[in-house]
């Protein structure tokens, strides 16, 4: 069955030919990866999507990144993901009306409109209306990649900066540009006031929306301590979504893209052990594993993100058959008013970045 679904994705392609671009991020798995046009970290697969001029834009990833093609592309491209099922949880942490009523709190302590205090600063592990909120009230997006840029230009708008979903990337930037822990202050969205006193609040010059990533959760610097006291001449390097002890300890701290070029620039026979997915970590393995290099993953237990899984062959195929008979399924449309503030955070991100 697998071999045959590989065969009906290579027939369905080449009846598409270049109508059909290949979008496909580092966390998917082998058996789709080798279909890959382009590959990328959410920045660069969101230039790459925004540039593209094929008419179907197949993204292999999850679904806040199809929104993104489909966003920043033009109105006849065509954005899609290969099994609706694919979302990520920690999008899934910050729904838009939390974040209003968030941001409807923060006005009740502050005694003003939060648009003079706080930058809303949105990762692009978010769902299109959040973006759009961050349109609205002078926001911005921010990769993994481009963060601590993105936070330069938020602090120069406004005093304080609400950042969501992820507390960990939020709280590892702003600690790189000198923000103290004591500075930064957890909101807890299924609390009044986010469980913060208003004097918090009010000095606050971060305040994280408490969300995570439930498959970079499971690092741990124990890992680290006990991998260093094997292999004290190695390379730490992790994922920003990790938790903050984890980056501390780590030699370097970036995204998938940053991991992977390190990795493959280190010096012949280096030995390094990677806190990110592990379809990433294998395949890297396997690519440096001829200059002597050793790659190891952090955890002791399999850490995948099921929902990037999600895509296999047989979905892929199917979309893939579909599109080239002429039928468009599992299309991922934004709605034009929401789009349209989206991309006003979108495009700030990327000409800031
Ligand atoms: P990157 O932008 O680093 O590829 O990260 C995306 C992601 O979802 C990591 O969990
Ligand atoms: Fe979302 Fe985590 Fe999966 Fe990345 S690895 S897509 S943050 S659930």
């Amino acid at each position: 069955r697998e071999e045959e679904a590989q065969q009906r994705i290579d027939a369905a392609r080449a009846r598409l030919g270049k109508k059909a671009v290949l979008l496909v991020h580092h966390y998917q798995r082998a058996d789709i990866f080798r279909h890959a046009d382009l590959t990328g970290d959410s920045l660069r697969l969101s230039r790459l999507a925004s540039q593209s001029e094929a008419d179907f834009i197949v993204f292999c990833g999850v679904h806040f990144m199809a929104e993104v093609a489909d966003i920043l592309s033009r109105p006849e491209q065509v954005s899609i993901l290969p099994d609706l099922a694919a979302g990520c949880s920690m999008a899934d942490m910050a729904t838009l009306a939390k974040v209003e009523r968030c941001w409807r709190e923060l006005a009740e302590v502050l005694g003003e409109a939060p648009d003079s205090r706080f930058t809303p600063v949105t990762y692009i592990n978010s769902a299109a209306d959040l973006k759009a909120f961050c349109g609205e009230h002078g926001g911005i997006v921010c990769t993994s990649s481009n963060a601590r840029t993105i936070l330069d230009w938020s602090f120069a708008q406004r005093p304080g900066v609400l950042f969501f979903p992820d507390q960990h990337l939020g709280r590892w930037t702003a600690h790189q540009m000198g923000v103290s822990l004591d500075e930064m202050a957890v909101w807890d969205p299924d609390q009044r006031y986010g469980g913060l006193t208003p004097e918090k609040i009010r000095s606050a010059k971060m305040l994280l929306w408490k969300g995570h990533c439930a498959v970079h959760q499971m690092f741990q610097p124990a890992h680290i301590q006990r991998w260093r006291e094997k292999h004290p001449e190695g390379f730490v390097i992790s994922h920003p979504e990790s938790p903050f002890e984890v980056c501390r300890q780590s030699d370097h701290v970036g995204s998938t893209e940053l991991i992977i070029k390190t990795v493959k620039d280190a010096p012949a026979g280096s030995r390094w052990l990677v806190g990110t997915e592990l379809n990433l970590v294998s395949r890297l393995a396997e690519e440096v594993r001829a200059e002597g290099k050793i790659v190891e993953f952090m955890s002791p237990t399999v850490c995948m993100c099921s929902t990037m899984q999600r895509i296999d062959p047989q979905h892929l195929a199917w979309t893939l058959e579909n599109l080239a008979d002429g039928n468009v399924v599992n299309r991922i449309t934004v709605p034009e008013h929401e789009a349209a503030l989206a991309r006003l955070s979108l495009e700030r991100m990327l000409s800031v970045s």
